[in-house]
């Protein structure tokens, strides 16, 4: 299996200013990418809580950071938890949100419209409904109104009529039923060359089954709580709605003048980056920073 590139690493690293003897805190861990470098900045004497939801990123995130040096903890849990579940207060935070590329090598998951699997896209398998058992019991409606506003799907409606008539044959359970679907309802003209089809359904409805757009800004501002003072926030975002999310909660938290943005516009990756990375393309970097209280 491939290794997940991180995304803007060098950058993100820059924006997070990681000294020696640091708490780190990696809220989405995926294959620990990031969290080695944020570590290692830390060096020996820092410590990492690594979090992510999937128990099975965490395992990899674990077997790939055996050997740097630093006190490691890894949670299985939600990050939008961190401020019921983690007690130390942190330095430096991440969140890279979405998902993994072994999501997508992991067939059996039913991340990707490029093999035929059972519709899952459940990232914690511990809890919530598949994409199969949604796609079979929302309205034409819900359906509807999940593509267009997590996946901008112009042809929102049609997709979902054909979802709900190809559910009554019993045939939306498997990836193949969801890219057939999208395909009878796409007419070949106005389909996007630069991407299939079924991308921005898939998108969707992964979106739609693990909730992750839910709660997000407040989740944010409730995390930014955990930082010392001087202490960094950063994000890095795929697509709109998480984007306007993390946008939103930085503004919100500068206003009250304890932080202060360090991106007044976000940073994105490179011509060199998104050609070496194509999942990099969409990518936007936001930090912000806790201000240090004045003493007397
Ligand atoms: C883009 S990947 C992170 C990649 C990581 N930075 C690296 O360098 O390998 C995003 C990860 O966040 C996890 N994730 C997404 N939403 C989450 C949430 N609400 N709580 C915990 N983990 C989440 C996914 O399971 C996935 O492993």
């Amino acid at each position: 299996m491939k290794r997940h590139k991180p995304v803007l690493l060098k950058e993100t690293l820059e924006l997070l200013r990681i000294e020696p003897g640091a708490v780190v805190i990696d809220a989405t861990i995926g294959h620990g990418g990031h969290a080695a470098q944020m570590l290692r900045m830390a060096g020996p004497k820092g410590k990492l809580i690594g979090i992510d939801w999937d128990e099975q990123m965490l395992a990899t995130a674990k077997e790939n950071l055996k050997d740097v040096p630093g006190a490691k903890v890894f949670l299985h849990a939600d990050f939008r938890d961190i401020p019921r579940r983690v007690s130390d207060a942190a330095d430096a935070i991440l969140l890279d949100f979405g998902v993994n590329l072994e999501h997508f090598e992991a067939v059996e998951r039913g991340f990707s419209f490029q093999a035929d699997a059972p519709l899952d896209m459940r990232m914690d398998r511990s809890s919530k409904e598949t994409a199969a058992a949604w796609l079979n019991r929302a309205t034409h409606g819900e359906i509807a109104k999940t593509l267009r506003e997590f996946g901008g799907e112009r042809f929102a409606g049609k997709v979902a009529a054909e979802i709900v008539s190809r559910r009554k044959q019993g045939r939306m359970k498997r990836t193949g039923d969801l890219v057939e679907a999208v395909l009878a309802a796409i007419p070949p003209k106005a389909r996007d060359k630069r991407i299939h089809p079924a991308t921005r359904t898939f998108q969707a409805v992964r979106i739609r089954v693990n909730d992750e757009l839910e709660q997000l800004e407040q989740a944010i501002i409730a995390i930014a709580d955990k930082l010392k003072d001087g202490g960094r926030l950063a994000t890095l975002s795929y697509h709109s709605g998480e984007d306007g999310c993390a946008k939103r909660a930085m503004k919100l938290l500068a206003e009250d003048r304890r932080f202060r943005i360090l991106t007044k516009k976000p940073i994105v990756p490179s011509e060199a980056e998104r050609r070496d990375n194509p999942s990099s393309r969409s990518a936007k970097l936001r930090g912000i920073e806790r201000i240090k209280e004045e003493t007397e």
